[in-house]
């Protein structure tokens, strides 16, 4: 069999991850590299050998010899981008989130049963070892079940700027940018309950704080802090039809003493905690134990998970396996992020059937 032929669309800052563990698959041919912005496609192609470049998607997705591409691009496009590539019979891996509304969701899931093709939601920590590791003790019953879980992602000081800000473009800011990763891997690990209901706040409380100097951080490829429509900082509760609850808080700024990522299970014989660090808490003969696995990184490697979501999602597309992230687990992502904002908005609670 050929090698899989690739296209990645949307050529910023993420696409490196992508563009870079195509390249060291070896299954795979980068084939072509796709960003509205052409000199930025060009440059990407040439640094990272694939053959052509466009400026325009529709063109990349007219090429017949592209087999599977990535998508790489707004938030906003995700779903329009996602349902050309599949009815153009391409395979498809789409970053997180899958779209920004549960309708756009509903359509990519419609469109992927009437093709037949792959596709894969970019969740990329469920990739990672850590999570593989942790996912075999839950699943052999270690933690006996999982009625609680807790996740924050907090920045200080990191709202990216241009389209990340433009709630028109991104859907949202920290909730589906940064919350989306950890409400899932909490979600995934907890083994996929059904949402009952959600209680959300969202605050537009500091701006984006783009007057703080000597203090970096993460921004988009095309930076611009003029236009900010995004929260700042969100919470949400989120109770499961199988009784347990999980709680999250996310933000791009707040006046934090320091950054802090945390996630958290808690079960009926044990614990598990994937950030900062992953430990597993335990209880034998009267004692409680906290277990430190010997593994190469505690914490989450960007890198490797970006390899292994790529490597898992070729493997899928050459039909030798079956993505750990679907089109399924995307929408039900996009029912929980939608009825945060939508608790925060009525300031009730939301209540799904
Ligand atoms: N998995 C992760 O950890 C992770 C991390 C960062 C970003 N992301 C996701 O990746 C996506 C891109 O984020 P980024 O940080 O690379 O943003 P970015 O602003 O750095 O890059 C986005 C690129 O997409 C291009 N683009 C936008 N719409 C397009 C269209 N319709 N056609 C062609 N090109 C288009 C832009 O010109 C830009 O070059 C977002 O969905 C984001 O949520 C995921």
């Amino acid at each position: 069999m050929g090698k899989l032929k690739i296209g990645v669309i949307g050529a910023g800052s993420i696409s490196d991850m992508h563009l870079q563990s195509y390249v060291k698959n070896e299954r795979v041919e980068l084939y072509a590299v796709c960003d509205m912005n052409e000199e930025r496609a060009e440059e990407k192609a040439k640094q990272y050998g694939a053959a052509t470049f466009y400026g325009d998607y529709p063109s990349l997705l007219a090429n017949k010899e592209i087999d599977a591409v990535s998508i790489c691009t707004w938030n906003n496009s995700h779903a329009e981008i996602a349902i050309a590539a599949l009815n153009a019979g391409k395979h498809v891996l789409v970053e997180k989130p899958l779209c920004t509304t549960v309708e756009e969701a509903k359509k990519i899931q419609e469109t992927v049963k009437q093709t037949g093709k792959v596709l894969q939601v970019g969740f990329v920590r469920r990739y990672a070892s850590n999570t593989k590791i942790l996912k075999e003790f839950i699943d052999t019953d270690e933690l006996g079940e999982i009625y609680y879980a807790k996740a924050s992602c907090l920045r200080r000081l990191g709202n990216p700027g241009g389209w990340f800000s433009d709630k028109e473009r991104s859907g949202g800011g920290p909730l589906i940018d940064i919350g989306v990763h950890v409400i899932d891997i909490c979600w995934y690990l907890m083994g996929k309950p059904k949402v009952k209901s959600i209680t959300g706040n969202t605050y537009y409380k500091l701006g984006n704080r783009s007057n703080v100097k000597n203090l970096s951080f993460y921004k988009a490829a095309d930076y611009d802090p003029e236009k900010n429509t995004v929260e700042d900082m969100a919470n949400a509760l989120i109770r499961f039809e199988n009784g347990a609850s999980l709680m999250v808080d996310v933000s791009f700024t707040l006046h934090a003493k320091k950054d802090e990522i945390t996630v958290k299970l808690y079960g009926e014989k044990g614990g598990v905690e994937v950030e900062p660090e992953l430990s597993i808490i335990t209880e034998k003969h009267n004692t409680i134990l906290n277990v430190t696995p010997q593994v190469d990184s505690l914490t989450f490697d960007f890198v490797q998970g970006f390899q292994n979501e790529i490597d898992h999602f070729v493997l899928t597309c050459l039909g030798e396996t079956e993505t750990l992230s679907p089109v399924e687990d995307g929408l039900e992502m996009m029912k929980i992020l939608c009825g945060i904002y939508e608790s925060s908005e009525k300031g009730i609670e939301i209540s799904f059937d």
